[in-house]
């Protein structure tokens, strides 16, 4: 199959709209691959940070993200997909808030957009994608068939990003959260390349108080409307 006719999923949004659990549990019901692009994100910043590198120096970042190696590997037992960054693997570190923060840091820089570019693209294989992000359907997969935009109130993401975090043990307070959530959707929304916005095609879903399954159900009659 030319790889310009492999169906392609777009799912973009801010922090905390379920992208992450969404793409997952859509891509695994469609049988689709999955591109995570905000790890690639946390993984350069994580590599940057692990260099003692200065997350503000642009052609520092952008080298960075040009000679850092990232590989995700499926596991064999159906835990989660692990993160590889420079043989490392770094899968726990990347889920922080400090990594999120990192990422949201280097994203600014075009020479890293562009670094990573390509790489996304290569995610794009039959027999499909769903591709998870900021700027999937704007400008990774401007050509992608179906696109939606995933929002919620940065109240309830906050208290989503708060749930998840508990249950993984980490020690993180509500108000922290809800201002790095603001923070980081300002500075995304606001950056001149790739800011967060809709794809003019896309089919934005507000999320607040939808439970997951909904969600799931919803994002799938994009693809398949019944
Ligand atoms: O989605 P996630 O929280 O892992 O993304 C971390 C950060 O990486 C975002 O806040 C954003 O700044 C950046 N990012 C991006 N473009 C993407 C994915 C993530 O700029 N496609």
């Amino acid at each position: 199959m030319p790889t310009d006719t492999i169906p392609v999923l777009t799912i973009d949004g801010p922090s905390g709209s379920g992208k992450g659990t969404i793409s997952r549990l859509v891509a695994e019901r469609l049988g689709w691959h999955l591109l995570d692009s905000g790890a690639l994100y946390r993984a350069v910043g994580y590599a940057a940070g692990e260099a003692g590198l200065d997350l503000s120096d642009a052609d520092a970042m952008t080298r960075c993200a040009e000679t850092t190696k990232i590989r995700f590997r499926d596991p064999k037992d159906g835990g989660e997909t692990r993160v590889i960054v420079n043989s490392h693997d770094a899968t726990d570190e990347l889920r922080t808030e400090t990594a999120g923060a990192a990422a949201s840091a280097i994203a600014v820089f075009p020479g890293v957009r562009t670094a990573l570019f390509d790489k996304q693209r290569g995610f794009r294989r039959a027999p499909g994608l769903v591709a998870d992000g900021r700027d999937m359907g704007t400008v990774i997969f401007p050509d992608a068939r179906f696109k939606v935009f995933l929002t919620a109130s940065a109240e309830e993401r906050a208290k989503r990003r708060y749930k998840q975090l508990k249950d993984k043990g980490l020690n993180v307070t509500l108000a922290a959260l809800l201002r790095e959530i603001q923070a980081r959707d300002e500075r995304d929304a606001a950056r001149t390349v790739a800011p967060l916005r809709p794809a003019e095609d896309a089919l934005t879903i507000d999320t607040t108080g939808i439970a997951v399954a909904g969600v799931v159900d919803a994002v799938l009659l994009v693809v398949r409307p019944s």
